[in-house]
């Protein structure tokens, strides 16, 4: 028996494509601070990976055949996914606003995804008596996470916010200028040309989340140094620093980070990491500087903040795939063509 509430129904009929349309409509109304972190937010949770492993027939195998690592499914982190996120710290108040709006939808609406996000974070906002441009880009998270949970389980998580106290309190003009500021070299830092060094900051709710790299190193060899914490404890992933690596060639797809300030103090993207990453699925653009990297291949010259995602997967190939099958036999239906391609894969 279908569950499906109308809401979810609503939500379902949006693709990859209309959540990519969708995000470039709200941008604009994205504070700076969530700016990348939202983007960068939509990358690490792709709705075409969560469709592909649904219709999967053999989820165990599919998983192994994509060399899924670690936690990427959105159902087992509906509270904490978005901690990077300055919005994060609304986030009670975002779910349950999304819980109404979901409740209360009415097939009738015609407002577009778009709208329906703008809307809530504008209730919200008042009612809050904040920024709504605070509010956005975790609305939009917000509705993604719910299309992807489905309605009982998103309701189900508490709706709790992961960070502490001291960071929830820091406004979000002070979050952009600690992004901005540089390492000071000293007095004669200009004179520096080999030894100058920088921050990378991997977790902006932890100050100890940090560590130096020498100007020209990739972010994957300065994280080896930072041997502060049990990091293997925190990820079995992270066996040699807080940043997961492998192969430290671009070949395994295990490094890739979300780059939320500094994108422009990294090296443009090499031909080798532009084309294993957008092979491994996470990104597909020609932006020199884009807000995913693989950090054994990004060489940095200057402070940066990074995310690192909870995953690391290689599923390219079959996106590829998928879309090859959609283009070959656009007479049947989107959704065997679907089922199609992920058997001919599998
Ligand atoms: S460590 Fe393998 S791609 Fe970077």
């Amino acid at each position: 028996m279908n569950t499906e509430t109308p809401f979810e129904t609503f939500l379902n009929q949006h693709d990859e494509e209309a959540w990519s349309a969708t995000l470039v409509t709200l941008l604009r109304s994205i504070h700076e601070v969530d700016r990348n972190a939202t983007q960068i937010w939509f990358a690490f949770y792709p709705l075409p990976l969560f469709r592909a492993l649904e219709q999967s027939a053999d989820r165990d195998k599919f998983t192994q055949q994509l060399l899924l690592q670690g936690d990427y499914e959105l159902k087992d982190q509906i509270d904490s996914s978005h901690a990077f996120l300055y919005g994060h710290r609304f986030w009670p108040q975002v779910k349950q606003a999304v819980e109404q709006h979901a409740e209360a939808f009415n097939q009738t609406l015609r407002a577009s995804l778009a709208d329906q996000i703008l809307a809530v974070a504008r209730r919200l906002a008042r009612e809050l008596k904040k920024d709504e441009s605070l509010l956005v880009g975790i609305t939009a998270v917000a509705f993604m996470t719910m299309q992807q949970t489905g309605l009982p389980a998103f309701k189900e998580a508490p709706g709790t916010i992961s960070i502490d106290s001291k960071h929830r309190k820091k406004a979000p003009e002070q979050i952009l200028r600690a992004r901005a500021k540089d390492d000071s070299q000293g007095l004669l830092g200009f004179l520096k040309t080999v030894d100058k060094q920088f921050t990378v900051t991997h977790d902006e709710n932890d100050d100890k989340a940090k560590y130096k790299l020498n100007d020209g190193q990739d972010l994957a060899w300065g994280a080896a140094n930072d041997r502060s914490r049990d990091w293997i404890a925190l990820d079995p992933r992270r066996m040699e620093g807080p940043i997961p690596v492998e192969c430290r060639s671009a070949s395994c797809g295990t490094c890739w980070v979300g780059v939320l300030g500094g994108a422009e103090k990294l090296a443009d993207v090499g031909a080798r990491e532009g084309k294993k990453i957008k092979e491994f699925g996470y990104i597909d653009t020609a932006e020199p500087k884009p807000l995913i990297r693989l950090a054994c291949q990004a060489q940095a010259h200057g402070a940066v903040s990074v995310v690192i995602p909870p995953w690391n997967g290689q599923f390219g190939k079959y996106l590829k795939a998928l879309k090859e099958m959609k283009d070959t036999a656009v007479s049947l239906e989107p959704k065997q063509n679907e089922d199609a391609s992920a058997e001919t894969i599998q």
